[in-house]
């Protein structure tokens, strides 16, 4: 097998965790960079993570990475690429570029269109044809990402991000991004035999996604198609032995007591229908409940609760300090011993009020969530 070196997108504060769900998926080594991580590994091995990976948004081959100064060495790196084995001269392509480094004496979209300057230069001095850019619609999409003097240039091999998941018919209006919750489920430890609870579930996603693990549903799979598949240097038999493989490993009856709540019925009302859209209907729960007072209709007791609370943006804190005081309160009547596995955005009061209540904390750690940073909190009596 030829081996390329690739890189995958993912939550800023989940490096760690897509690295090694990259390792378990192909076995192949991956370091985990800011925001990215990077792994060399075949066309296979890039195929089955975007099939199968939970945490990563984009996978790219990496093309180039070295140090620049001036767009003139935007263009240099570039243009040296040999693009005759990637793009076919019929197909269409476009440059993304992201400018993490606002020393830089050029802007993002100087750099794309000097990126897309040399990919035609380079296509016509080896093919002598000149490439068509399409900016809506593209064949093929590359990705220049400047950070510091590093350049780093890609082709994306998955369309639009993986965090798009297949089921989301439904938009909760405060949704968590798919990648984390999984990754709190991660956190959490949770086994596939262990009940799980969260009851404040909007669209259900943390409630799909842990059935998404327990069946071993590959997302990335269940979509149309990623980009990689489509790409010049890709075997087609290798693609359909790969996709039987993968599919081959669903457990599509596996079932565990997943259950989702909420006070809005609305948002049970379309958490059914992302639950039906993900085809895990058999396996998870739906019931308008309220957090607040579990006791009053909780009767088992779930080895976790693993939840988003509302982050509280339009309640002053008193509310927040509050409302996270009655949860806790709740929890400790309804099911004291269930470990607890939280996203705040304000992670010191919410573990002032867990250790008030005899709670340890197990583990923390920040993630950029958008704009917004959160706290992924894990805690037990
Ligand atoms: C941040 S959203 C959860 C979003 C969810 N993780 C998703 O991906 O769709 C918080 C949810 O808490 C619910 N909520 C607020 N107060 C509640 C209460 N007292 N009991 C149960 N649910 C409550 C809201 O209805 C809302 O759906």
């Amino acid at each position: 097998m030829e081996y390329f070196e690739w890189f995958a997108t993912t939550v800023t504060g989940l490096e760690d965790l897509a690295a090694q769900e990259v390792e378990e998926l192909t076995s192949v080594v991956a370091q985990p960079d800011i925001g990215k991580i990077f792994f060399r590994g075949g066309i296979e091995h890039a195929l089955i993570v975007n099939y199968a990976s939970t945490l990563v948004n984009r996978v790219f081959l990496l093309l180039a990475r070295e140090r620049i100064e001036s767009l003139d060495d935007v263009y240099k790196v570039a243009k040296r690429i040999d693009y005759s084995w990637i793009i076919e001269p019929s197909q269409t392509f476009a440059v993304r570029a992201e400018r993490h480094d606002k020393q830089l004496a050029f802007t993002s979209m100087d750099a794309a269109a000097t990126v897309g300057r040399a990919i035609i230069e380079s296509f016509k001095s080896s093919m002598n044809i000149r490439l068509k850019v399409d900016l809506d619609n593209p064949d093929l999409e590359f990705y220049c990402l400047l950070r510091g003097s590093e350049m780093f240039l890609g082709l994306d091999t998955t369309g639009p991000s993986l965090h798009r998941r297949y089921y989301r018919v439904y938009a909760h209006r405060a949704g968590l991004q798919p990648a984390i919750a999984s990754a709190m489920i991660k956190i959490s430890k949770w086994r596939k035999n262990e009940g799980l609870l969260d009851p404040m579930c909007g669209g259900a996603t943390i409630p799909i996604e842990a059935a998404i693990r327990l069946r071993n549903i590959p997302c990335g799979l269940m979509r149309k198609e990623v980009r990689l598949e489509k790409l010049k240097f890709v075997d087609q038999s290798m693609v359909r032995e790969l996709r039987k493989r993968i599919e081959s490993n669903i457990d599509r009856y596996a079932t565990s007591e997943i259950v989702g709540s909420d006070a809005s019925p609305k948002s049970i009302e379309g958490a059914r229908r992302n639950v039906e859209a993900a085809n895990v209907h058999d396996t998870v729960k739906l019931i308008v409940g309220d957090c607040l007072h579990l006791e009053d209709w909780l009767d088992w007791e779930p080895t976790h609760i693993i939840t988003n609370p509302p982050y509280g943006i339009r309640m002053n804190i008193r509310n927040i300090v509050e409302f996270y005081n009655r949860f806790i309160d709740s929890i400790g009547k309804a099911a004291p011993y269930s470990k607890l596995t939280v996203i705040v955005s304000k992670p010191k009061v919410f573990t002032k009020i867990l250790e008030e209540k005899n709670y340890r904390i197990q583990s923390m750690r920040e993630i950029l969530y958008g704009r917004l940073r959160a706290s992924i909190i894990s805690a037990e009596k």
